[in-house]
């Protein structure tokens, strides 16, 4: 693997799956690996998860890293090519990515959607620029409109949580009240197509997915129909792809409760996090026996551990 920015970039799904779940057992297996090399990873939006999770991974396999906040910490940045700099913004993106490339071996990268010009969100600039302008490899951090280490990160405890080869998994549109991005859920759609399960999305009207993302997945516009004897019912918002960004719904009957988890088949609840409670799922779930949230925070450290190591292991 040279770079990690989607599902595509792994030639070796079921290895790469496998190597997580040793790693988890032996963090420390191959601690020299990243001796002397450094990570940078760049922060163009808030994290928590991400942040520490990579960092944590690369410790692991004994590399060192640099952070940068972007928006905190450096000079304002221009991403536009061909632009005339005379006005506040005192860098352009290709310039600071090559020399970021100088400093490190492999560079994270994490540039939300601004879900106002879909074209621009959709073409991934931002992380397009880091693997053409950096010269080392790049870890998708989230683009505009992927998050591939959470969904790594989520295989990893569906595969540990199944209690059935082909259990069922629903995701689940639920209200919010700012519109978010749709690169957790894209990512989600793309990478469970590489377990064998039952897939089902649930969403209102208007909340379809790229169609990139969403071609050949089971839409059920009916929640509690889509709901019925799931094994894992996946909950995140997204705003609108087909009005870009807009809000549409903020419809309370899509949070998830326990009454919705009742019409599972005992399914357990996953989110990514970070999570307004009692908006998009009831204290009672998250907080519930069947809540996974915090396995899958724990498992974002095995799923970089394994993206890092395998790029050590081909690159160097
Ligand atoms: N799930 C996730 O990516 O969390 P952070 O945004 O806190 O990194």
């Amino acid at each position: 693997m040279r770079h990690f920015t989607a599902l595509s970039d792994v030639e070796d799904f079921p290895g790469l799956l496998h190597r997580a779940q040793e790693i988890k057992k032996n963090p420390f297996h191959k601690n020299h690996l990243g001796k002397f090399k450094t990570l940078g990873l760049v922060f163009f939006n808030a994290s928590l998860r991400t942040r520490l999770s990579t960092q944590k991974a690369a410790q692991n396999l004994g590399l060192s890293v640099i952070v940068l906040n972007v928006t905190a910490d450096s000079w304002k940045m221009e991403t536009e090519m061909g632009v005339v700099m005379n006005a506040d913004k005192a860098e352009h993106i290709k310039d600071a990515i090559g020399v970021m490339g100088l400093y490190c071996d492999i560079i994270g990268v994490r540039a939300f959607a601004n879900l106002t010009d879909q074209e621009e969100d959709y073409s991934e600039q931002i992380l397009l620029s880091f693997v053409q302008y950096a010269g080392i490899p790049v870890v998708s951090l989230e683009s505009a409109i992927r998050h591939p280490l959470q969904s790594f990160a989520d295989l990893i405890t569906i595969e540990e949580y199944r209690r059935k080869n082909h259990p069922k998994v629903v995701l689940t549109w639920a209200p919010h009240p700012k519109a978010l991005p749709q690169a957790v859920a894209n990512s989600f759609v793309e990478w469970i197509k590489a377990l064998d399960c039952e897939f089902v999305v649930t969403h209102p009207k208007g909340y379809e997915l790229a169609p990139e993302f969403s071609r050949e997945v089971h839409i059920e516009y009916d929640q509690n129909k889509a709901l019925e004897d799931a094994d894992f019912v996946y909950v995140k918002n997204w705003s609108s792809y087909t009005h870009y960004g807009q809000v549409l719904s903020q419809d309370i009957d899509w949070m998830v409760t326990p009454e919705k988890m009742q019409l599972t088949n005992q399914g357990y609840f996953m989110h990514c996090l970070p999570v307004r409670r009692n908006v998009v799922v009831s204290d009672a779930v998250i907080d519930g026996a069947q809540s996974l949230v915090l396995p899958q925070a724990a498992n974002r450290v095995f799923s970089a551990q394994a993206v890092l190591e395998a790029i050590l292991e081909h690159n160097f």
